[in-house]
């Protein structure tokens, strides 16, 4: 299925408007089109408005010549007026005959086509779907534009493959219980955001939060992080301090790397989820604390149990309910629905305009392994956008493997012809001189003035060209020429 069909299959994209003050017209291209399209008709101006307002029809066909009593000036009213109420309107002007100014006129203030009578229903209908087309592939992009279509995102998770929407199903099954909740998977397949989306979407939203990375903090810090202290409990202990677990009450807890957890905290956490009590380092009370429990690793604790690196009775406490996030490669087209999520996020971030991936980084994207699954992802879209030369994003932008220079395990054209496919003739140019600038100043070891020189033009244009592309002659300078 191409992205249009499955885009354009939930949306209403398919309503005509058909404007003529002729009963006979409207009567006889509602008949013709009464199969491809839902159609709305309207013979006055004010009935054209009110419908565009009242069903935003996707394509209107407007005569131009629409007139009660006054000038054909109506049309291009209804048509301005339309366009200003929806700018996505597509207008398709009926012009008469010989009336190429007025349709050229229709033209420049926004109609998308023109007809001229008299009208063949065959030929009509061709320009129809094509303004059907345009209209669907704007809305499709205007949803790449959002980063997501909807529905394809859930507590900000974003997803529409088979194994993510299994995930969501079973986040919102799971969040309304208490149970504990072990997530596993790769590094950056997004365990921690998948812990809010339940805590998000439990009855203890409205508590705190409280993750605690247990891999991150020293093994004699962590005991009082985590259950906190009593005033002079040991040395440096100045004051009293609360936990995680106390901080955590009426939320959630988000044990982060449990697989770090030394064997006597382990027994700690084990009494609490047992009991729901804590006790400071240095207390002799014991703290009634209302939290659930949300756990993650990337490690195998079943292989930790079997090295007795892993309390057993522990595990299968917090093992009740678990989730594997899969890896990124496995996601299908979420690959893509987060890369250009990420796109427009850093395009609008560092201020960049771009428009997307060329089809070779999309082929790179789509073979490479995504070790770091999405957050590996989300930081190669930063740094090609910051790259780009273009506002087209190519393979090597990404910093990722692609055919192009992997010896390429793909049948077809070379990704590098692909690249130069897509490229625009001023990127093309843009990309040589750089590469015949960069050449000059490697074969005269950053001599600016003999570089000048070979490349025939003046020193000052070299200046401005270096600087234009951020080249800096020091660089191919020998280290003792360098200042
Ligand atoms: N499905 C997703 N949609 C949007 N952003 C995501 C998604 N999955 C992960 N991310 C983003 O990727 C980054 C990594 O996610 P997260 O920290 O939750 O992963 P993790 O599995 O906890 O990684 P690690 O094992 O390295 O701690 C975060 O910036 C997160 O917002
Ligand atoms: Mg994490």
């Amino acid at each position: 299925m191409t992205a249009l069909e499955r885009y354009g299959r939930d949306l209403a994209l398919d309503k005509l408007l058909i404007v003529d003050d002729e009963e006979t017209i409207l009567k006889q291209l509602r008949w013709a089109f009464k199969n491809d399209y839902d159609i709305i008709t309207a013979s006055s101006v004010d009935e054209a408005l009110s419908a565009i307002r009242e069903h935003s029809p996707a394509v209107m066909l407007l005569d131009l010549s629409l007139t009660d009593d006054t000038s054909e000036l109506e049309g291009f009213e209804v048509l301005e007026t339309a366009l200003s109420i929806d700018p996505r309107i597509k207008v398709v002007m009926i012009t008469g005959h010989d009336d190429m100014e007025n349709a050229l006129k229709s033209i420049g203030t926004g109609a998308m086509d023109f007809y001229a009578k008299p009208i063949d229903v065959e030929e009509l209908r061709v320009i129809l779907r094509r303004a059907f087309y345009i209209s669907s592939l704007e809305g499709e992009i205007d949803r790449l534009k959002e980063g997501y279509a909807p529905g394809h995102e859930f507590e900000g998770v974003m997803g529409m493959s088979k194994p993510m929407l299994g995930i969501f199903e079973a986040v919102r099954r799971i969040a309304p219980t208490d149970v504990s909740v072990l997530i596993t998977g790769e590094s950056g397949t997004g365990k921690e955001l998948i812990a809010r989306a339940i805590h998000n979407q439990s009855t203890r939203s409205g508590g705190p939060f409280v993750p605690i990375n247990c891999g991150a903090i020293p093994e004699n810090l962590l005991e009082s992080e985590l259950f906190g202290h009593e005033k002079g409990s040991f040395t440096g202990a100045h004051t009293t301090k609360t936990g995680k677990f106390e901080a955590a009450d009426g939320g959630t807890l988000f044990l982060d790397e449990i697989g770090e957890l030394p064997s006597a905290l382990q027994v700690k956490l084990l009494r609490f989820l047992q009991d729901q009590i804590v006790e400071r380092v240095g207390g002799e009370e014991p703290i009634q604390v209302d939290a659930r429990v949300i756990a993650a690793t990337n490690r195998d604790l079943e292989e930790m149990i079997e090295e007795k690196a892993f309390r057993e009775d522990l595990f299968y406490r917090i093992n009740t309910v678990r989730m594997s996030m899969p890896p990124l490669r496995d996601r299908g087209d979420d690959i893509l629905l987060l890369a250009t999520r990420f796109l427009h996020r850093y395009s609008s971030e560092f201020s960049r305009g771009m428009k997307g991936y060329s089809r070779a980084a999309i082929d790179a994207i789509h073979s490479y392994r995504w070790p770091g699954n999405v957050r590996e992802l989300d930081n190669s879209v930063k740094r090609g956008v910051i790259m780009a030369v273009s506002n087209l994003i190519q393979p090597s932008d990404l910093d990722i493997p692609f055919d192009g220079d992997t010896g390429g395990e793909k049948a077809g054209e070379p990704a590098s012809l692909d690249v130069a496919g897509e490229m625009t003739l001023k990127e093309a140019r843009e990309k040589l001189e750089k590469g015949m600038v960069v050449a000059a100043l490697l074969r005269t070891s950053g001599n600016v003035s003999a570089a000048a020189v070979e490349l025939d033009v003046s020193r000052p244009t070299l200046h401005d060209l270096m600087k234009k592309h951020g080249i800096d002659a020091g660089d191919f300078r020998a280290p003792k020429d360098k200042k």
